[in-house]
Formats: C-alpha cells, sequence, structure tokens
C-alpha cells in the first residue's frame, strides 16, 4: 500500500528535532519522568485492588464528561489548600496528562498566525503544538523571577499599536520547564493586570507545583488572583505519580471547558490513584522531595567539578531540572551525536525555542537516574564538551 498520497492536507506542519533524543542510552538527562524509586508498586496495588472492589463496574460505560468526580474533587481541595484558589467542581477537567490539556486548549483557540507569548525558553511539547498548528510565538525575556512582565507588557503594547492581539499568555509560573525559575508574587499581580487590559488570557502551567525541594515557599497561583475568568489553568500527576498514568487536568470558565475536546484519561487509572492519593498523597510528596534532593545535589556536585568557570547554570530550589549556559560558540545541538555515542543525552537549548536558537544552552534533568549515575554521566558529558573544544577559554 502506497499511504503517501492518502494522508491528509491538514497534517500539523513539521518541527525540527534531534535524532539523538529518540536514542536508549545509560544517562539521561533528557527527560522529565516521575522517579521509578518512589513508584512503590503494592501501594500502587492496593490502591488498584480497592478501587476496583467499590467502583469497578463503572467501568462498564465511559467515564464521566469532565473525568472521574473524586479525584476532581480532590483536585478542588488541594487548589484550595495549597494554592490559594477557590474553584468549582464543574470548572475542573481531567485530562491525558497535562499534554492533553494543553492540546484542547490549544486545539480550541489556536489559528494558524496567531500570536502566542510565552517565556524566553518554554516546555517543547505546548511549543511544538503551537509551532505545528503554525503559531506566531513570541518568547519575552525571562529571569530568576520568571517572565519578565515588564518587557511582556512592552510587547503587548507594542502589538497593540500594530492592531494585533495574542491569543495568549502561556507560562510555566513555577520550576519552570527549562528554567527552573518561578514566577515572583508580584510579577503574578502584574501578568493578571496585563491579562484584564489587554484580553488576553493566560494559560497557567502549573504541573511542577508539587515539587519544592527546599527554599521559598511558593507564591500563590494566579488562578486564585483573578475575579474575571482570565486565567486558564493546567496542572498534572504524571511527574509525580508516573508519565504513563496520564493523569492530568484543567480548570477553565464554564464557557471554555464546554468548547475543549475532551482527552480523558482512563477512569481506571482515575480511580486507582483517587484511591491512592487520598490515602498517601503528603507522604508521597515528601518521598519525591528527598529523592529528588540527593538527585539534585549529585547532579550540582557534578557540575562544579567538572564543568569549567565558563559555564553557568542554575541551582534549583524545586522542579526536575538544571538549566546550563556554555559558553558563545558551543552548539549542543550538534554536539548531541557525540553525547549519545558517549551513552549520555541532554536537551539543547533550541528545543525550546520557536526559531530552534540559542544552542549554547541545554537543559539536565535529574529525575530519571541514581545519584551515582548521574555523577558518571555528568563525568562524561563534560568530556564529550571538552572534546567539541566547548570549554576552551
Ligand atoms: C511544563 C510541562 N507541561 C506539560 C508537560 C506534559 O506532561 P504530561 O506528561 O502530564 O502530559 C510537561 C512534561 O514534561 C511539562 O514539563
Amino acid at each position: 500500500m502506497d499511504y503517501s498520497k492518502l494522508y491528509t492536507k491538514n497534517l500539523p506542519a513539521d518541527v525540527s528535532s534531534p535524532a539523538g533524543l529518540r536514542a536508549q542510552v545509560k544517562y539521561i538527562f533528557s527527560v522529565t519522568n516521575a522517579c521509578p524509586e518512589v513508584i512503590d508498586v503494592e501501594l500502587y496495588a492496593d490502591a488498584a485492588r480497592d478501587a476496583l472492589r467499590r467502583e469497578g463496574k463503572s467501568l462498564a460505560g465511559y467515564p464521566p464528561p469532565l473525568g472521574h468526580e473524586g479525584m476532581r474533587q480532590l483536585i478542588v481541595d488541594n487548589l484550595s489548600e495549597k494554592r490559594g484558589a477557590d474553584v468549582d467542581l464543574d470548572s475542573v477537567f481531567l485530562s491525558e496528562g497535562a499534554g492533553g490539556a494543553i492540546r484542547s486548549i490549544v486545539g480550541a483557540f489556536i489559528d494558524p498566525g496567531d500570536i502566542v507569548l510565552q517565556e524566553e525558553f518554554s516546555y517543547l511539547g505546548t511549543l511544538r503544538m503551537l509551532l505545528e498548528k503554525r503559531a506566531e510565538v513570541i518568547h519575552i525575556p525571562t529571569d530568576d523571577d520568571g517572565m519578565d512582565t515588564d518587557a511582556l507588557e512592552k510587547t503587548v503594547k507594542a502589538l497593540a499599536a500594530q492592531g494585533k492581539r495574542p491569543k495568549m499568555i502561556y507560562t510555566i509560573s513555577v520550576y519552570q520547564n527549562p528554567m527552573g525559575v518561578t514566577l515572583s508574587a508580584e510579577r503574578r499581580g502584574h501578568m493578571v493586570r496585563i491579562s484584564q487590559e489587554y484580553d488576553i488570557p493566560i494559560v497557567e502551567n502549573e504541573s511542577y507545583a508539587d515539587f519544592r525541594i527546599d527554599g521559598d515557599p511558593l507564591p500563590p497561583a494566579m488562578l486564585g488572583m483573578d475575579e474575571s475568568s482570565s486565567v486558564i489553568y493546567v496542572s498534572s500527576y504524571t511527574k509525580l505519580l508516573g508519565c504513563g498514568i496520564r493523569l492530568g487536568y484543567g480548570v477553565a470558565p464554564q464557557e471554555v471547558v464546554e468548547k475543549l475536546e475532551p482527552r480523558r484519561p482512563s477512569n481506571l487509572a482515575s480511580m486507582t490513584f483517587y484511591e491512592y492519593l487520598s490515602r498517601h498523597k503528603e507522604e508521597h510528596i515528601e518521598k519525591v522531595r528527598t529523592t529528588l534532593e540527593a538527585k539534585r545535589d549529585a547532579l550540582l556536585e557534578s557540575l562544579e567539578k567538572h564543568f569549567p568557570a565558563s559555564c553557568s547554570w542554575t541551582k534549583p530550589a524545586g522542579g526536575m531540572m538544571v538549566w546550563v549556559k556554555l559558553p558563545e560558540g558551543a552548539d549542543t545541538w550538534k554536539a548531541l551525536d557525540a553525547a549519545v555515542e558517549a551513552n549520555v543525552k541532554y536537551n539543547p537549548g533550541g528545543v525550546f525555542r520557536a526559531g530552534r536558537d540559542c544552542n549554547n544552552y541545554l537543559r539536565l534533568t535529574y529525575s530519571h537516574n541514581t545519584p551515582d549515575e548521574i555523577r558518571e554521566g555528568i563525568a562524561t558529558l563534560s568530556e564529550v564538551f571538552q572534546q567539541q573544544g566547548f570549554f576552551e577559554a
């Protein structure tokens, strides 16, 4: 069968990505997987068994339109207790990971040519969805306090002067992927004011809100600071419990929820992890915290030991990634093949940019390997970069 002429003419646009990211290697600094150590299969099995005994017959039908009600109520309670946001049960919808919620939102709002404002570097999955849709992505300067909202307002004003209004401000406001920074309380207030004044919704992605390791407590979510329904919120349980479970969610005004194409997770996953989280949420979060702390520290120590002073990197207080800057001229996109050859992979900076530029940056994630493997992997990566001439003065 020759399929080449049968595909729809509406296939999404191609977005370039380095082939090395798909390679099988031992030292994986390129994924945001859950830590394998925190998956207690006995406790997961108990939760699945008890959930099935209690409500397994409901699996005969499709999941409810917004997803499992118990799970949604757990999310409502969590947002109120931990993120300072009081929301209605009917504004919460379950999704196939945060990625599913984002895909529904992008699908409902973005036409070719629409402008989306996001951080200077941003999560490659959302960026890919936007580029596939041929959106115009504008990256806003971002520093240790998150997206620079003065620069954001300037950009919005300049666009308004040309008669253009962006479709959304997309921000990863907590332990940002890939830069690891958290949007400050002051800038959150400013971003909400910009959103309201210029009528541009904020899509607030807090997928890493449960991943504080140390440092200051997180400022409250913008979701709870906004009285005029201008914030659409996205988060996930995948990084906490296992990427394979595909359980995420969104919170949006009723009229938006009605427009979104449902991307519900399996009801079996929802009922199982509702059961598990109801019993073990806080102890699970603490286990993730201590596991990530040891891994982060191993990564930071190794960078200190093996990377020269011409490089700089973040010291994250949460999340699962370190953002590294190499000297100008280093090309981490091109060097990925040599790294893969040496059994290591990472994300070149360009995959987080619409223009695929800024490849003297790279993202190193630390959730997948053990602390000892992280030490070995970083020593190896440093050798690769030396051979590439990146560390020469
Ligand atoms: C900021 C952010 N949003 C969304 C996702 C997608 O997560 P999920 O596996 O829950 O779809 C990721 C995964 O890396 C992410 O980092």
